[in-house]
């Protein structure tokens, strides 16, 4: 359904619907519309099944750990504001935390008179190793949760979250793992996993409606875990708790099937597959173009469906550029160049994604407008 005059490298912030999934949610809509009190009074939690069976199927979950929830924020803020933290806690997380993340952590612990901590990962990401070791030598006795993300939207890294939780299980830390991006970009196994928590979204990578995202947790934890909205189902069991969350619409995560399907229709090791290769390239490619050093290997050993690359001197601060949001436009209203431009550790840099739709050219013309962009900002400082 993307409009075809604009080069969307940005699948990852909020995904892109298919149109066979976009006409089913349709359907759906209209039939609860025509019989709303069946279909969200008497039938929610049965329509809703078939959906969280084909999740837990896609993610090697059991369907009664599976709680819907409208986004990845949605599902890290009933973990964090139900758990129960004392003065003097730590809440951990690293320096590439997404900052929507980073903010209900902050909001949380400030409640709580607990302490919000960022342990550095800092690049160059030579091996997953290295990763794991930095977040251990980090962690301590008063370490409550430490939230990771399994794929870090600023850097793009897919960090070692299996190594991570053993690590943490040995030292008795729970983990809470952030896979905004990881349905649909890499496979997943939750329950072998054994975090105690995951928050996913299905609107990104596996090109669910958007409001479709879920929450998983371990057996052991789900008693003291609850949606952010809290309705009629209180304490009557993990599942039904989170499919009632007030009056909504759910065609969203009735349609998680639909996705699901489509993918599957498609090849979900396929697209992965392909998407992993072409993020390899684009990375090799842009730091070729731009003679910029890669975050991560060139070997795409530590990518997943999208790569960050350091945008060239003349657009980092100090330059014509103030900020990257003004990067970000000028890609776009100047290029029609949609791609994300994040600033991370005071570093500017892309972040292109690569979908099934995306094709090589698309980023030739992204490396042309940035090195043109480059030279036009430089005249522009001078004059
Ligand atoms: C790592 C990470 N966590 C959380 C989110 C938030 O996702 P949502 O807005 O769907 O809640 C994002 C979105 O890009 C993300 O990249």
């Amino acid at each position: 359904m993307l409009d075809p005059e604009i080069d969307f490298l940005n699948h990852g912030s909020f995904g892109a619907l298919p149109r066979s999934v976009s006409a089913r949610q349709e359907e759906w809509r209209r039939r609860v519309e025509a019989r709303p009190i069946e279909m969200l009074g008497r039938r929610c939690r049965e329509l809703l099944g078939p959906a969280r069976e084909a999740v837990a199927g896609l993610v090697g979950a059991s369907p009664a750990d599976i709680g819907f929830v409208t986004n990845a924020t949605g599902g890290i803020n009933a973990v964090l504001r139900a758990l129960p933290l004392r003065a003097g806690d730590v809440l951990a997380t690293t320096t590439h935390v997404y900052n929507a993340v980073r903010q209900t952590m902050r909001f949380v612990a400030r409640q709580a008179g607990a302490e919000y901590r960022e342990l550095p990962v800092p690049p160059p990401f030579a091996h997953p190793d290295a990763i794991v070791d930095a977040i251990d030598a980090a962690l301590d006795e008063r370490v409550r949760l430490l939230v990771v993300d399994h794929i870090s939207s600023p850097t793009a890294v897919v960090f070692p979250v299996e190594r991570i939780v053993a690590r943490c299980r040995e030292r008795g830390i729970d983990v809470l793992i952030d896979g905004a991006h990881a349905p649909g970009m890499v496979p997943l196994e939750l329950e072998r996993l054994g975090a105690a928590y995951y928050a996913a979204n299905l609107h990104k990578w596996m090109c669910a409606p958007k409001g479709c995202a879920f929450l998983w947790t371990r057996r052991d934890r789900q008693a003291h875990v609850h949606p952010a909205t809290i309705s009629h189902f209180l304490d009557q069991g993990y599942a039904t708790e989170f499919d009632w969350q007030g009056t909504r619409d759910i065609s969203a995560w009735i349609c998680a099937a639909d996705a699901i399907a489509f993918m599957r229709g498609l090849g979900l090791e396929r697209v992965m597959a392909h998407n992993h290769a072409l993020a390899t390239w684009v990375q090799a490619h842009l730091c070729g173009r731009w003679g910029v050093q890669p975050l991560t290997p060139l070997d795409g050993s530590l990518l997943g469906s999208m790569a960050t690359v350091r945008l060239p001197s003349a657009f980092q601060p100090g330059g014509p550029f103030a900020t990257f949001e003004s990067i970000n436009l000028a890609l776009y209203e100047r290029f029609r160049i949609e791609v994300p431009v994040v600033e991370w550790q005071g570093v500017r840099h892309v972040r292109p994604c690569c979908q099934v739709y995306n094709r090589p050219e698309q980023y030739e013309r992204l490396a042309d407008a940035v090195l043109a962009l480059a030279r036009s900002g430089a005249d522009a400082a001078r004059s």
